[in-house]
């Protein structure tokens, strides 16, 4: 590719109407539109969204370099598709702000942008990717990816690993990343509590996912749930499942070992477990675990925990850092559950810092040292969300946001969520 300069021009494309994303992936939002934008970012629009007509004035451009853009075009969209003024604008251009340059941040992941750990690089930013749909998969890895994203987490229970893995087939034949550039996350299902259960769950992860390995594979829950006798069986809703109620936590941790030996996973880790749990793990294990997911939010702030998986060389990973929104209006015990987004004094601080509320709460949990997964398939919000590292909480409004936890009150997945989960003898919250 052409390393040309930065330069302006004006073009005649497709812009997004709706939301006015430069990436914006929905096709229907798209609308003729022209105006002044900035060659790289628009080659990558040509890339990527097929923009198939531009015009170009590139005034500030060389001869050289002139040449060098219209070869680009004529290769990447062909010659017919091209109209070209080789002077001043004759079109009034519409002033257009350019948008942050997402790639810059790829380029400036650096120590800070992975979390305190003695062996794991783990990214303090992933993408959630629990209900993302077919449709919306290969875009929003692909926002993210131009964001800086380089963590994906997912689950077999999420099934959306077949998604992930045809997408991540044609990014990495594209040449835009390579895969040990990535940091892939999965979990083994609920109904897969046992020993000899995890290979064959990885295995067919790996195979869904288009992988060789991944990089951490959790434990998803320390509740095991009865599986169908034969494993291969199709297991829709696993909570309609019925309780394994032998479930054996240190049995368990020695097939997620053997996933380490067999070179599956590079990396071990529990998931909604509790400090008891994670010692009893601690004291019975080859491979420690390097990392633990849970709930963690402004109301439901686990300082005890987060400091006992610290102290333990455990990176902490806070899952539904938002309260988890988007699936509110589709479960009924929810409906009442605390909502971060909305609280006053998040407002308040997003206003002081002129911030989003969301972007507020993320910084405070990278501040508090634990990764964050928000999930999103918004380019626009899958963009905020991890831009979030430009700024930080004075003393004093971290405290105040501090101040918002209630304890267990504040968990959204708990015991109404979990249904008979919480009959298991290994449910980890306090009854
Ligand atoms: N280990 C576990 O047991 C476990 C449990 C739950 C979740 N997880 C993981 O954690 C991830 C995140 O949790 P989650 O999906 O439950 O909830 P979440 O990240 O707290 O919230 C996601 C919801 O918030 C919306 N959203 C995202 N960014 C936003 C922003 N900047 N402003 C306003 N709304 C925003 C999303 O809508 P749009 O998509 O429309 O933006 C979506 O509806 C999951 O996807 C999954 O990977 C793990």
């Amino acid at each position: 590719m052409f390393n040309l300069p930065w330069v302006r021009i004006l073009f005649l494309g497709l812009s997004c109407r709706s939301c006015s994303a430069p990436n914006c992936p929905k096709m229907e939002h798209w609308t003729w539109s022209c105006g002044w934008r900035y060659d790289k970012e628009l080659r990558v629009s040509i890339e990527e969204r097929k923009v198939k007509s531009i015009m170009f004035i590139p005034e500030e451009l060389t001869r050289t370099s002139r040449k060098r853009l219209l070869i680009w075009h004529i290769s990447r969209i062909g010659f017919a598709s091209i109209i070209w003024f080789p002077g001043p604008a004759i079109l009034h251009p519409v002033q257009y702000k350019p948008p942050v340059r997402t790639e810059v941040k790829m380029a400036q992941l650096t120590k800070k942008s992975f979390l305190k750990h003695s062996s794991m690089k783990l990214p303090y930013i992933g993408l959630g990717t629990n209900e993302i749909t077919t449709e919306e998969m290969e875009t929003a890895l692909n926002t993210a990816l131009d964001a800086g994203y380089r963590h994906f987490d997912t689950a077999y229970r999420y099934n959306n690993e077949a998604d992930i893995g045809r997408s991540l087939k044609k990014i990495f034949e594209s040449g835009k990343i390579k895969r040990e550039e990535l940091f892939i996350v999965t979990k083994l299902p609920h109904h897969g509590n046992r020993r000899g259960d995890v290979e064959y769950f990885l295995k067919k992860s790996l195979e869904a996912l288009q992988l060789d390995y991944v990089d951490l594979y959790l434990v998803h829950s320390p509740m095991g749930f009865k599986r169908p006798d034969d494993i291969a069986q199709e297991v829709p809703n696993f909570t309609e499942l019925e309780l394994d109620m032998e479930t054996d936590l240190v049995d368990l941790w020695k097939g997620m070992e053997a996933q380490v030996d067999a070179g599956r996973a590079k990396y071990i880790g529990i998931s909604k477990f509790n400090s008891k749990q994670i010692q009893r793990i601690l004291d019975n294990c080859r491979i420690r675990p390097v990392n633990l997911q849970m709930e963690m939010q402004i109301y439901l702030q686990e300082k005890e925990l987060v400091s006992f998986c610290q102290d333990n060389d455990i990176t902490v990973t806070a899952f539904s850092p938002f309260g988890s929104p988007g699936i509110r209006p589709l479960v009924k015990t929810l409906s009442d559950a605390p909502a971060p987004l909305e609280d006053p004094v998040i407002k308040d601080i997003a206003n002081k810092y002129n911030k989003q509320p969301s972007q507020i709460i993320l910084r405070f949990l990278v501040e508090c040292g634990v990764g964050i997964i928000p999930k999103s398939s918004n380019p626009v919000r899958i963009q905020q969300n991890i831009d979030v590292f430009d700024f930080e909480l004075t003393k004093e409004d971290f405290e105040r946001i501090r101040a918002l936890d209630r304890g267990e009150d504040g968990r959204v997945f708990g015991k109404v969520f979990m249904g008979n989960s919480a009959n298991h003898p290994e449910y980890p919250f306090p009854k």
